[in-house]
């Protein structure tokens, strides 16, 4: 067991949401606009990230941002003006709403000079989170589950006590997409990780269980990440940093609950936009009827 780690402060308080990145998969749209941006039915992506850490009694998250990416910070202020002409124009809903996301929760910000990669960007939350562990959400990965995605990796650390990633099963694709783990079965759900290769591809990949977008680390990720080598782009991967924490801990992989959208690529970018507004009764059934009547052209 990690020697900070006693029962004083198991308790994960806060959360880091990595949106440096460029955004290129999602081109032309991200040239001038942050990807996180991006409407998915009706609140912007980095949304969804932020609504499920204060979901998981999360109160305090740190959103690493970068240059041109301010109107992040600006969806998660108070607006005065936009709240006073609503109440004027007696929008009560519209008002509400707004106010609401004002009030979600204690944001912090820091920026990324240069998008060094996603670990690097990690290392930025060390004086944020000091000698405690703490989670990492990405937002492009949201998460339908009946139980937060990230609380239920918050109660596998609880159990564990080490750090700890999120799986779900991949298909061929997939091996060619994301990290792949060598997996020792502890429990139904949770795997000790015995190795982990960045997208091998069918042939190579040890098992059918991919890396996603959601962490529980301990502060020796910190250390890990700058003995760590970047990559032959310059950039530090997270992957690598948790293969070197291997050397040293034991980390786990906890197999969630629910349903995942990539919504950092266009493709499940859409399926997350659809499949959330069937979900939702404001737009279910004039959906499924519009979904009836769209002609599909070979
Ligand atoms: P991705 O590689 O999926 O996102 O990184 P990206 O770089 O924004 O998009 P593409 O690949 O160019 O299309 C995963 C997460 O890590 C963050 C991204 O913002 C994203 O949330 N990230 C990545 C950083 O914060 N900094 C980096 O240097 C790289």
């Amino acid at each position: 067991m990690n020697p900070y780690l006693d029962e004083k402060n198991m308790k994960i308080q806060k959360a880091v949401i990595p949106a440096a990145g460029f955004g290129t998969r999602f081109l032309p749209s991200t040239k001038a606009q942050p990807k996180e941006m991006l409407n998915v039915v009706d609140k912007p992506l980095i949304q969804y990230s932020v609504e499920e850490a204060v979901q998981s009694k999360i109160k305090n998250i740190l959103l690493i941002s970068s240059r041109g990416k301010s109107s992040m910070e600006d969806h998660f202020d108070h607006s005065p003006e936009l709240e006073r002409f609503l109440k004027e124009k007696g929008k009560q809903g519209y008002l509400k709403e707004v106010k609401r996301i004002g009030e979600l929760v204690d944001l912090n910000f820091i920026r990324q000079k240069e998008a060094l990669g996603l670990g690097h960007a990690i290392s930025l939350a060390q004086s944020y989170v000091g000698n405690n562990p703490f989670s990492v959400l990405l937002p492009d990965d949201i998460f339908d589950c009946p139980t937060p995605c990230i609380s239920q990796l918050m109660d596998a650390f609880s159990k564990m006590k080490a750090s700890i990633i999120v799986l779900g099963r991949v298909d061929r694709e997939g091996t060619k997409k994301y990290g792949i783990i060598k997996p020792k079965q502890v429990s139904e759900r949770i795997f000790q990780v015995e190795d982990l290769v960045e997208k091998p591809g069918p042939e190579k990949a040890y098992s059918d269980l991919g890396v996603l977008g959601r962490y529980v680390f301990t502060p020796e990720i910190f250390q890990a990440i700058k003995e760590t080598k970047p990559d032959t782009k310059g950039e530090i991967q997270i992957t690598d940093a948790i293969k070197h924490l291997l050397k040293s801990q034991s980390v786990y992989g906890y197999l969630f609950e629910g349903t995942r959208y990539d919504a950092g690529n266009k493709m499940g970018y859409l399926q997350a936009t659809l499949s959330l507004a069937l979900k939702r009764p404001d737009f279910k059934e004039q959906l499924k009827d519009y979904l009836k009547t769209v002609k599909v052209e070979d």
